[in-house]
């Protein structure tokens, strides 16, 4: 079964986005035929700087090779050394109707928050699609808020096939909510775009001096706390070993813990979680040719797949082979 997903360079990666996708994605590549990529043109919808952009997407591929993205087994490239995927994304839009994307709530979200609404941002659920269907997936893990985004997708394959024969296979979406949403040192969902992340790969400095300003409230040290309700918790949940979470809880319940009690361990779960994967990184980075090395050959693996589902598609609609 292939599995494919990818993720966008806009900002360096956090806990977030580690146990909300990348930590099931680097599962899944051991039973399935993994297809991930670096979506730079997805995170040029944004306008980043150009110097982001490039930063963002080096740092993007350390970040999964260093934790455990294995690109002998895996497929691992960047969207953009694979262009056939846009010219795929131009004979899917021409099956695919206004209406569809003017449904898409990720598109008014995105403007709701200040986006310029340019045509890229609009027309971008076809260049996914396209990334999806190019390579014949069949399973995408996504968060919830991507779950429109594999059903426009199986709509355009559907219209498509119905149109020109069977040349794509119908996506199933793997809806990654085996974590809830990771929130962010303000309590809210944690996000590159709320300024509330905390990094992967924080210096141990910005680590401690992120947790120690997570939002919570203020019933005083002797009082019994409530852990559903404490972000330092719902960190807590996601990197201290059973017991120790257990005995937390034991604490939160019976009073006589402050905060910053729990704050301070979480610094030390959170920086002992991510230690082994950090001297990986630092490797890595020394390293950038090779990192290179592996993307390049990962867009020769990818682009051979992408080569000949465009060349079927081409021939459906009547376009036929290059002259
Ligand atoms: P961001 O909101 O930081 O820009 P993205 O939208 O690029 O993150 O998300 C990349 C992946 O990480 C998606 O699959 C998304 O569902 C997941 N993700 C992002 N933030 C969180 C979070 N706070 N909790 C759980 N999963 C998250
Ligand atoms: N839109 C996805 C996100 O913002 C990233 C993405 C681009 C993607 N193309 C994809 C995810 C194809 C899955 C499959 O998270």
């Amino acid at each position: 079964m292939r599995v494919l997903s990818g993720i966008q360079p806009s900002g360096r990666l956090h806990i977030g986005n580690y146990f909300g996708a990348m930590r099931q994605h680097l599962q899944l590549q051991a039973q399935h035929d993994g297809f991930y990529f670096i979506a730079d043109y997805h995170a040029l919808t944004s306008n980043p700087s150009p110097q982001d952009l490039t930063r963002h997407t080096v740092d993007v591929a350390l970040d999964y090779l260093a934790l455990g993205l294995d690109p002998a087994k895996t497929v691992f490239w960047r969207q953009s050394d694979v262009p056939e995927v846009t010219e795929l994304t131009w004979l899917l839009s021409c099956v695919t109707p206004m209406g569809l994307l003017h449904r898409c709530v990720s598109y008014k979200d995105k403007v709701a928050q200040g986006l310029a609404p340019n045509h890229g941002l609009f027309a971008y659920p076809v260049l996914q699609a396209a990334d999806i269907l190019i390579f014949k997936s069949h399973l995408v893990p996504v968060g919830a808020d991507q779950k429109q985004h594999i059903e426009v997708t199986r709509d355009i394959a559907q219209r498509f096939n119905q149109a020109y024969g069977e040349v794509f296979v119908i996506p199933q979406d793997h809806i990654l909510e085996s974590v809830a949403v990771v929130p962010g040192v303000d309590g809210r969902k944690m996000s590159k775009s709320y300024g509330n992340t905390i990094e992967i790969f924080e210096s141990e400095k910005t680590c401690k001096a992120k947790i120690m300003k997570i939002v919570t409230d203020s019933t005083p040290v002797e009082a019994p706390k409530d852990p559903a309700k404490c972000n330092v918790f719902a960190l807590l949940r996601l990197v201290a070993p059973a017991e120790e979470l257990a005995q937390w809880e034991g604490r939160y319940r019976s009073g006589g813990m402050g905060y910053g009690e729990a704050k301070k361990r979480l610094v030390e779960l959170i920086l002992e979680y991510f230690r082994p994967y950090r001297q990986k990184r630092d490797e890595l980075e020394q390293n950038l040719d090779y990192v290179r090395q592996v993307l390049r050959s990962g867009a020769e693996r990818a682009r051979a797949v992408a080569g000949q589902t465009l060349a079927e598609a081409r021939q459906a609609v009547g376009l036929g082979p290059r002259n």
